[in-house]
C-alpha cells in the first residue's frame, strides 16, 4: 500500500489516535513495559510525519489517560519522564515542520518540570499552523464533560447563559477540544476495540478503525491504510446514500 493510491481530496481533517499496547510489545520481546513506552516515541514521530506529508489538519494523540494515573508508580515516572525528554527533543523538528502543539486533559495534574516544558513548547509554537497536533494527557472525556457541565452550571446560575439557548456549541465552547473540530478517523492499534473514556462527545459521526498491530508495529504503510479504508466508507451522518448524491 502506497500513499499515491490516497485520494487526495479526500485526506480525514481530524485524526485521533489512541496508541495502545506498549506493554505487550515489551512483555513478547522479553522487556520491561517502559522499554514499550520508549520505543512508542519513535512511531509517534513517523506518524506525525506522515500527517504533514498527507495535510491532516489535526492530529490528537491519547498518551495518558485519567485512569492510567492508577498504573504503578514506577510506570507514571518513566512515562512522565519520557514526556518531558520528547517534548524537550522534539521542538527543534516542530520548528522544521511548522507544527502546533496543543493539550487537551487535566495538565495541571502533570510534574511541575513536565507542565513548565509543556508550556514553553506549546508557546513556541502557536503561531504554527501546518499541523495542530493535540497530545491528550491526564485526558478523561468524562472528566471534561463534568468540568463543562459545572462550568456551564455556573453561567446559568449567574444569569450569563439562557437555558433555553444550551445547544451543541454551547457544550463545544466549553470542552477541552474546543478549539478542535469533531473527529473524522480514530485509530485504535493492539487489537483492543473500545473506546477507553477518550473523546465521547466529539467522535459521535467519528469513523472507527481498530487494526491488530501493537502501537511500535504500527507503520506509516498502516496510517495510509487506515486512510485508504476511511475514504472508502459513506459517512451519512444520518441521511440516506440518495439524499448525498
Ligand atoms: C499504551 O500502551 C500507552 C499508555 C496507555 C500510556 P499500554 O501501556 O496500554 O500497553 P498495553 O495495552 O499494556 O500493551
Ligand atoms: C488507553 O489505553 C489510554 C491510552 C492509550 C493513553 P489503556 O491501555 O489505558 O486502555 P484500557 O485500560 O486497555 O482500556
Ligand atoms: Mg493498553
Amino acid at each position: 500500500m502506497t500513499e499515491l493510491k490516497l485520494d487526495k481530496s479526500k485526506i480525514p481533517k481530524h485524526v485521533a489516535i489512541i496508541m495502545d499496547g506498549n506493554g505487550r510489545w515489551a512483555k513478547n520481546k522479553g522487556f520491561k513495559r517502559v522499554i514499550g513506552h520508549e520505543k512508542g516515541t519513535t512511531t509517534v514521530n513517523k506518524i506525525v510525519e506522515a500527517c504533514v506529508e498527507l495535510g491532516v489538519e489535526y492530529l490528537t494523540l491519547f498518551a495518558f489517560s485519567t485512569e492510567n494515573w492508577q498504573r504503578p508508580k514506577y510506570e507514571i515516572n518513566s512515562l512522565m519522564k519520557l514526556l518531558l525528554s520528547s517534548l524537550r527533543k522534539e521542538l527543534n523538528n516542530m520548528h522544521d515542520k511548522k507544527i502546533k502543539l496543543s493539550a487537551i486533559g487535566n495538565t495541571a495534574k502533570l510534574p511541575e518540570k513536565v507542565k513548565k516544558q509543556l508550556e514553553e513548547v506549546k508557546d513556541a509554537t502557536k503561531n504554527y499552523d501546518k499541523l495542530k497536533l493535540t497530545l491528550a494527557l491526564s485526558y478523561g472525556s468524562r472528566e471534561e464533560i463534568i468540568n463543562a457541565v459545572k462550568k456551564i452550571s455556573q453561567k446559568v446560575k449567574n444569569n450569563l447563559i439562557d437555558i433555553n439557548t444550551i445547544d451543541d456549541s454551547t457544550i463545544n465552547t466549553h470542552l477541552y477540544t474546543h478549539n478542535l473540530p469533531d473527529v473524522d478517523l480514530l485509530i485504535r492499534t493492539s487489537g483492543e476495540q473500545r473506546i477507553s473514556n477518550f473523546m465521547l462527545w466529539q467522535i459521535a459521526y467519528a469513523e472507527l478503525y481498530f487494526c491488530k498491530e501493537l502501537y511500535y508495529d504500527f507503520t506509516k504503510e498502516h496510517l495510509f491504510e487506515a486512510i485508504n479504508n476511511f475514504q472508502k466508507r459513506e459517512r451519512r451522518f444520518g441521511k440516506t446514500s440518495e439524499q448525498l448524491k
